[in-house]
């Protein structure tokens, strides 16, 4: 089996900032790529306050905590991943673009590496396509927040090896997680079924059935779930999940998974959930009160 001691993680956002946390403060080298500076110094501040936080709280020992910063590399340049033995890649939900990024990774990882992708929902077969190693291309969806949320969702493409799969399951199981498989089908397991309630939550708050509170309340205290459907979209991103309904829709071919007008202009008007600020629900006055506190 492949054993795994460096990780590269391409994408610095919500997800792979995460990724790349979880992989640092269990022992693994890691370098973390973004072709945008800017989301590589947020995720080097919001990783070095985390581990701060863990380190704190008694969760992680100073000791544990200075190795895992110290085995932490960001940068703009694909090239340095030539040592990685997994690539997981958090990039945008875009075919097209994550495409491109596969056959960048391809030529650069040495040939025995894994490369995995985050995808909400796109397929990890057409991913594979792209490269010369489609046995040893796999999906390896975490969930947000990912130092947190103790799921992942592995899904195998048509030719994704058994080597590939146990290799990417120890993996994740190092990092403490509980690991699920989904074959490769549009959404896999989890936002095959996530993804619909959000939208048809968006409907209920179009079509004027209640209040986006009201929606929200109603899911949380009559189903128990611990946060509503609208809240997490925002958690999620409303891009995000436009995105997956799309794959949805394209993907499974019923009209059922069509994305709500709502959510559509939400995201056409930049109102893309707690990153933005703004989503279902305006995160701004909040935010405000936070940071003169910090000061
Ligand atoms: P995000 O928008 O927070 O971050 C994406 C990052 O990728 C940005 O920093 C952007 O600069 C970078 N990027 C874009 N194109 C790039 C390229 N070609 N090379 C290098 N960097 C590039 O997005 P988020 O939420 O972290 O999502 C990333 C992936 O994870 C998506 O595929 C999404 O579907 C998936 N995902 C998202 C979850 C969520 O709750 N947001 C949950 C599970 C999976």
């Amino acid at each position: 089996m492949t054993e795994i001691k460096a990780v590269g993680v391409v994408g610095s956002g919500q997800m792979g900032s995460g990724i790349a946390q979880l992989a640092a403060v269990h022992g693994l080298d890691v370098w973390l790529l973004d072709t945008d500076p800017a989301a590589l110094s947020r995720a080097t501040k919001s990783i070095t306050t985390n581990i701060h936080r863990l380190i704190s709280k008694g969760q992680l020992s100073q000791a544990a905590g200075n190795n895992a910063l110290g085995h932490l590399r960001c940068s703009s340049n694909l090239e340095e991943l030539r040592m990685a033995d997994i690539v997981i890649e958090a990039i945008v939900e875009s075919e097209d673009v994550k495409k491109t990024l596969f056959l960048e990774l391809d030529r650069i990882a040495k040939t025995s590496a894994i490369l995995a992708s985050n995808t909400s929902s796109i397929s990890i077969t057409r991913l594979a396509s792209a490269t010369s190693r489609p046995c040893q291309v796999i999906g390896m969806h975490f969930m947000n927040p990912p130092p947190v949320m103790k799921l992942v969702e592995i899904v195998r493409g048509a030719d994704t090896s058994d080597n590939t799969f146990f290799a990417t399951k120890a993996l994740a199981e190092r990092f403490g997680k509980t690991v699920i498989c989904s074959q490769d089908f549009s959404g896999f397991i989890v936002n095959r079924i996530l993804m619909p309630m959000i939208n048809e939550a968006f409907h209920a708050l179009y079509t004027g059935v209640a209040t986006k509170e009201d929606i929200d309340t109603g899911m949380k205290l009559g189903t128990n779930h611990p946060m509503g459907p609208l809240q997490l979209a925002d958690f999620i991103g409303l891009d995000v999940c436009l995105s997956i309904m799309k794959v949805l829709q394209a993907g499974l071919g019923d009209s059922k998974y069509a994305p709500c007008p709502l959510l559509v202009q939400y995201v056409d008007a930049g109102r893309l959930g707690r990153k933005r600020g703004i989503g279902v629900y305006d995160y701004r006055a909040a935010e405000q009160v936070k940071q003169s506190a910090r000061l």
